[in-house]
């Protein structure tokens, strides 16, 4: 047991744009979350994911850099990010930015130089395709409408690469001066104080230069027919990571985190072997990929416990000996949990947001949390593409209507399945106006929900979902055996109920999660008659051992 504070710890992600207004112009900032950090340490957690905070056009909320060393105007400024980390080290809180190292925004000065000659010495920064050797191969653009991933530039007759929005033009990591500048750059925040990163799409950053064909029938071959080959993974990778480690990342006592997009149990090793040199942790996307109907956009599916079972203990497994993994259901790209993974029904809503808060806070790895989810926040469900604001449900919208598709189905599939801003609505602090999130008009709808479903009743409340997740994360911090004890899966093909226990150093924990609506049964073969509960999420265990809908129980065995 290798013991680390990364390890032990409870994240807790904050989306600023939706977190707290403190000015009144509808979208959140960093002083809203400083007047919030009491609140924040109160749930108990140990540090904070902090979504990019930096200077930005917002095209893509943040995730187009256009200056890595400043602050977005709306959320504030320098001298607001400095009290803000103050604040939250004062209160024994860490604070892990995102690095966006895969493209910056079109209007970053790089590019701004880039695109204006052939010759320009920052060209090189970006991938350029010139036009007279004809139209590069395909490559996908994931927020553009038509799906390509090149743009045409007219001024040096050139196509340029970006895998997201042809405003989040992807930087060139062949070129070890980008590189440098990027390590520079992260050393400059960790100086400042920061303790970490969690880093964008960081599997895609090297590409293979010559942007060879690749056909259909080899990337049905790969990983979701796209990400492996095609985008991820390329084939400096690990050279540029292990770099990474070597020139920053070693020389301070930091967390680093990949979007595992892309990531396999096969591969993830690669990323997280501590003897490798390369980072701390990786999240993976098999769990929230599950259920959802191919061929459509996130469209949501029924899916089957049984292989979600699956999924974790196969992630487990691979961490058994070496690498440490992480847990999640919800982030700023998903769904809310509650909606997605639970039931958000008036009559099982606050059950099954607790079991969801079991299972994340018994796993072994470090589990993400997402703001919001601690009050059972629920999808926004909107009627109409005018209340979204996400450029990926735009483009997605626009492909549907383009190809004669069913808009009405389309609306109805984002109400489950999951449109991001769904996850993004601001935080429902009161059942005020507005949710109390902001005294001016939101970015984004207000979930109605939020005159019942806020902060300031759960808190009041010893029951509420929020008091709940408090004690939670209380028990996993008090019991070593929640963080690093071994995970064995029980029951395995039992459809409605996840059982598992975790052992160390002769303790031994039972872990039971009835994930339907129904009453159902585990047949995990351990007698329970003389078991400490832990936690449960109904007034107390039933006599029977049946669990009700979505209880979850915790016994020390
Ligand atoms: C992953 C981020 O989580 C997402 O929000 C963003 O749109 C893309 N990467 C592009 O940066």
């Amino acid at each position: 047991m290798d013991r680390k504070w990364w390890k032990e710890a409870v994240v807790y992600q904050i989306y600023p744009r939706s977190f707290k207004d403190s000015d009144g112009d509808g979208v959140g900032d960093l002083k809203g979350i400083i007047s919030k950090l009491d609140y924040i340490k109160s749930l108990g957690v140990d540090i904070i994911w902090l979504n990019p905070i930096y200077s930005s056009p917002n095209a893509d909320n943040g995730y187009d850099i256009s200056d890595y060393q400043n602050i977005m105007k709306e959320f504030g400024t320098m001298q607001d990010f400095d009290a803000l980390l103050k604040g939250m080290h004062r209160r024994g809180i860490k604070l892990v930015m995102d690095l966006v190292v895969n493209h910056s925004s079109d209007e970053h000065k790089w590019f701004q130089e880039s695109r204006k000659s052939r010759d320009n010495p920052y060209r090189d920064y970006y991938h350029w395709w010139p036009a007279e050797k004809g139209k590069p191969a395909f490559r996908p653009g994931a927020f553009e409408a038509d799906g390509s991933g090149w743009r045409y530039d007219k001024t040096t007759d050139s196509y340029y690469l970006h895998y997201f929005n042809f405003k989040q033009p992807d930087l060139n990591w062949e070129n070890p001066k980008v590189r440098q500048e990027i390590y520079s750059m992260m050393r400059w925040w960790l100086d400042k104080g920061i303790d970490g990163f969690r880093m964008d799409v960081i599997p895609f950053i090297s590409k293979d230069p010559s942007f060879p064909v690749i056909t259909q029938a080899e990337l049905d071959k790969n990983y979701h027919g796209r990400w492996d080959v095609y985008m991820g993974s390329g084939p400096h990778l690990h050279e540029y990571l292990q770099e990474m480690n070597r020139e920053v990342l070693s020389k301070y006592d930091c967390m680093s985190l990949a979007e595992g997009a892309g990531m396999l149990t096969s591969t993830a090793l690669n990323f997280v072997d501590a003897d490798r040199k390369e980072l701390n942790m990786g999240y993976h996307f098999e769990g929230t990929n599950l259920g959802y109907v191919p061929g459509y956009f996130k469209k949501a599916g029924p899916y089957s416990l049984v292989d979600f079972k699956k999924i974790y203990s196969d992630w487990d497994a691979v961490y058994q000996t070496k690498g440490w993994g992480t847990i999640y259901l919800g982030n700023h790209d998903q769904p809310r949990m509650a909606t997605r993974w639970g039931n958000d029904s008036p009559e099982f809503h606050d059950y099954s947001s607790k079991l969801l808060t079991t299972f994340l806070l018994s796993m072994r790895g470090t589990p993400y949390y997402y703001n919001g989810d601690e009050i059972g926040m629920v999808n926004a469900k909107f009627d109409k593409i005018e209340d979204y604001r996400d450029i990926e449900v735009f483009a997605e919208y626009e492909k549907v209507k383009n190809a004669g598709g069913d808009l009405k189905q389309f609306i109805e599939d984002q109400k489950t399945g999951g449109a991001r801003d769904n996850g993004r609505t601001p935080f429902q602090w009161n059942s005020s106006t507005n949710g109390g999130f902001t005294t001016g008009t939101p970015w984004l709808k207000v979930n109605d929900n939020h005159t019942t479903l806020n902060a300031e009743a759960q808190d009041k409340d010893p029951n509420s979902v929020l008091n709940y997740f408090r004690k939670m994360v209380k028990l996993r911090k008090n019991n070593l055996v929640l963080v690093y004890g071994k995970y064995t899966l029980l029951d395995k093909d039992n459809p409605n109920v996840y059982a598992y226990t975790r052992e160390l150093d002769g303790k031994k924990v039972l872990v039971l999660l009835n994930f339907s609506d129904k009453n159902a049964f585990a047949n995990t073969g351990i007698n329970i008659s003389k078991a400490k509960v832990l936690i449960n999420n109904y007034a107390a265990p039933s006599k029977t051992g049946e669990l009700r809908p979505y209880e979850a129980i915790l016994y020390q065995l």
